[in-house]
């Protein structure tokens, strides 16, 4: 979402006023950051940043502040960083013209409607267009930050995303990739007076209509909302690319409950096989947090047990990082820092050899790749349907092209193989 909104602030300063990209942040006049901050990490190093640029950035040049760190520490980021510009929150993106041409400007309304904004066109690829279906969120997981930075939920309403998707597509992105917080809960909320009665899969059916659209994904869907109609029409679909993010979190229906995330371990095993079962060719990634306050032994153990049931083909691992505005930050019981570090260690080492697993058998599989980019190794990349990084020999006339593949090395990050002729 931050890539979008970063899209999103480049087409607007390039149409409004003029400025153009450029890679040295030495000759530059504006410096902009874009962050993050859903774990404590990423906020550090925000200063450090800054400090970084204030050495080498030219005299004059206004440094801008923007994002889900903008929309939470706000006017403090002017106290500890007075070179700032101006700061802008993750939900006033379409404010960034008016931002670099008011002195200290600041934004950071998390209840601003920017749903029906009309954002000029920039993207940072040419086969692949992102398109915003929705804004904000409106679950409230007890450690999540984004709902205090991106504010409420509102979906976008389905004629715009339409003809964004139509357009981007008639320009050569033949794959259109759905941004929300959560995709799946599309069309609950439209901005005042612009009610539509329309669901995710109503809307991904919709898109797939788009003639020149050939492929569709979307990031992320929430496992509390992955009902049948949902994976039968992700299993149906033939445009709808086979990869499915299934955001777990803990494996421990007791550690659930008190995430607030609205499911148990057995309904999230149930919505998993059943999308193997639907698709037997699916891949399927997740983000997982070890050590969330009061996680025991046992309660670990549940998680590392969804691991051997599901066998997922990419996780994302976190230690649980308190975070300012969040119930779980309150909770007094936290679990020892060595304790997490061992936790996420044993999480990452079991999955390392459950991918070394899963790897070898995707030798001699054929594939269908949509060639994307060039690589500095002098390969060309794409993704299978079922998002598996792919890289063949090859020149830049495949790019922009599907054309079937056959793994002849498949390792844990990369299949490399063969275009079949
Ligand atoms: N600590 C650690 N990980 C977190 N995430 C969100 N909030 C936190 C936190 N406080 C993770 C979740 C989410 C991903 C984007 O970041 O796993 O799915
Ligand atoms: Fe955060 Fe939960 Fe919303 Fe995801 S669904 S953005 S984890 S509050």
């Amino acid at each position: 979402m931050n890539t979008r909104d970063t899209e999103h602030m480049i087409a607007e300063l390039s149409s409004k006023d003029n400025y153009e990209l450029s890679d040295d942040a030495k000759t530059a006049d504006l410096i902009m950051i874009n962050t993050c901050s859903v774990r404590e990490k990423p906020v550090n190093k925000l200063f450090s940043e800054i400090g970084v640029f204030n050495k080498i950035k030219k005299e004059g040049a206004k440094i801008g502040i923007c994002g889900c760190t903008a929309s939470h520490l706000g006017d403090e980021i002017f106290k500890r960083a007075p070179s700032v510009s101006f700061v802008l929150g993750a939900r006033n993106v379409s404010k960034v013209s008016q931002a670099v041409k008011t002195e200290k400007f600041i934004d950071v309304d998390i209840g601003y409607d920017e749903s029906t904004y009309a954002f000029g066109e920039f993207r940072g690829s040419r086969y692949k267009a992102y398109v915003n279906i929705s804004i904000g969120c409106d679950k409230k997981c007890t450690y999540c930050i984004v709902p205090h930075t991106r504010g409420d939920e509102i979906s976008i309403p389905s004629e715009l995303i339409v003809q964004e998707a139509r357009e981007a597509a008639k320009n050569g992105a033949k794959e259109i990739f759905l941004l929300g917080q959560n995709v799946n809960n599309y069309g609950r909320r439209f901005s005042l007076k612009r009610d539509e009665k329309i669901d995710f899969s109503d809307l991904l059916n919709l898109i797939s209509e788009i003639e020149e659209v050939e492929r569709i994904r979307f990031t992320s869907p929430h496992p509390l909302h992955m009902d049948d109609k949902f994976l039968e029409t992700f299993a149906s679909n033939p445009k709808v690319c086979k990869s499915m993010h299934m955001p777990l979190q803990s494996g421990s229906t007791h550690i659930l409950e008190e995430m607030k995330r609205g499911y148990t371990k057995e309904w999230f095993l149930n919505r998993a096989l059943k999308l193997r079962e639907l698709v037997p060719d699916v891949s399927i990634s997740t983000d997982i947090i070890v050590a969330f306050p009061g996680e025991s032994d046992e309660d670990f153990d549940e998680s590392m047990d969804v691991l051997e049931k599901v066998k997922f083909e990419q996780i994302f691992a976190f230690k649980y990082s308190a975070r300012p505005l969040t119930k779980a930050a309150e909770f007094t019981n936290q679990v020892d820092p060595d304790i997490a570090s061992k936790r996420l260690k044993k999480l990452q080492d079991r999955q390392n050899e459950i991918l070394d697993e899963i790897s070898d058998l995707k030798k001699d599989k054929v594939y269908n790749v949509y060639f994307e980019e060039l690589r500095n190794n002098g390969l060309i990349a794409g993704r299978s349907d079922n998002n598996a990084l792919v890289q063949v020999e090859g020149s830049e006339e495949l790019l922009g092209k599907t054309l079937k593949v056959k793994i002849t090395n498949p390792r844990r990050l990369a299949l490399y193989g063969e275009v079949v002729k």
